[in-house]
């Protein structure tokens, strides 16, 4: 696989960082993962975007724009990947290790493409997630590289054979390790509003427009960790996710434990929307 690291393009087996790179050392640094449908970025306007915002919110001089031809060039120079992933990871630069920030010049970029297999038994079948509480700090909004308490959180769930784990703050349910949540609850779509609590995710905002368009009404309100558990039915949203059902939360059945008509309906839009 050929990467793109500072205006290289290499092997992956070749590409290397600093180790005085502030991402390495402080997490001083913001992301993306884009879905690659047909060979294309899907919404690449909406992760730039995203993107710039944290970069701005960081102090970190670069601009998002300035990705799409890297971008073009990792797509052209791994034509094999039709569906996939991009990774991109900015970080302010290397320096040696001070709390302050170093006013750099230049921001260490890392892109990589790979293929994407979609997780086909939660897709139909539904997943089981457990409840975790939200240990992290009050800048969820901004995508950052510190993401140890999400990977913590992922993997309690995994240890106790689950496959997500979904986050509250206190009774609040908030979003899940990588993914945003909604719940259906009388026909009616609740999904955690956007602030310091959760990502403002992509595919939430494309699910949000593909709901309304289909005459499901949407309500953007904070909801409780009971009312998730007595919900008729759940699903997860992410760029990997997609549009996950899931039907078993902490050993509890959601709704009858099947994944639900609302749920394949957004599954069916979405699935129209990237083709
Ligand atoms: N994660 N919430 C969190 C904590 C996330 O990390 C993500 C995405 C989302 C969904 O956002 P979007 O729909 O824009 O992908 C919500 C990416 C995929 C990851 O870290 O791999």
């Amino acid at each position: 696989m050929i990467v793109y690291v500072n205006g290289q393009w290499l092997e992956d087996t070749e590409a290397t960082v600093s180790f005085q790179d502030r991402a390495f050392v402080f997490a001083d640094a913001v992301y993306e993962v884009l879905h690659i449908y047909n060979g294309a970025l899907f919404k690449l306007d909406l992760h730039q975007e995203r993107l710039q915002k944290g970069l701005d919110t960081l102090r970190i001089p670069y601009r998002a724009n300035d990705l799409k031809p890297v971008f073009d060039e990792l797509l052209k120079r791994n034509p094999g990947v039709q569906r996939g992933s991009l990774y991109v990871q900015v970080s302010r630069g290397a320096a040696p290790r001070a709390h302050g920030l170093p006013k750099l010049k230049e921001p260490t970029i890392v892109a990589y493409v790979k293929p994407f297999q979609p997780d086909l038994r939660i897709w139909e079948q539904g997943g089981r997630a457990v409840l975790v509480e939200d240990l992290r700090w009050q800048m969820c909004h901004v995508k950052t590289t510190g993401l140890l308490l999400n990977c913590m959180a992922k993997e309690e769930a995994l240890e106790r054979g689950c496959d997500d784990a979904i986050f509250h703050r206190g009774e609040i349910v908030t979003e899940a390790s990588a993914s945003n949540l909604f719940i259906v609850k009388n026909g009616t779509l609740l999904t955690h509003p956007n602030g310091p609590w959760i990502l403002p995710g992509i595919t939430r905002h494309v699910v949000i427009e593909l709901a309304r368009k289909e005459g499901i009404p949407v309500e953007e309100v904070q909801f409780t960790k009971a009312d998730l558990l007595a919900a008729d039915e759940l699903f997860l949203t992410g760029t990997l996710s997609e549009v996950a059902p899931y039907v078993e939360v902490d050993g509890q059945k959601i709704g009858n434990g099947q994944v639900g008509p609302v749920t394949r309906r957004i599954q069916e839009a979405f699935r129209s929307e990237t083709g």
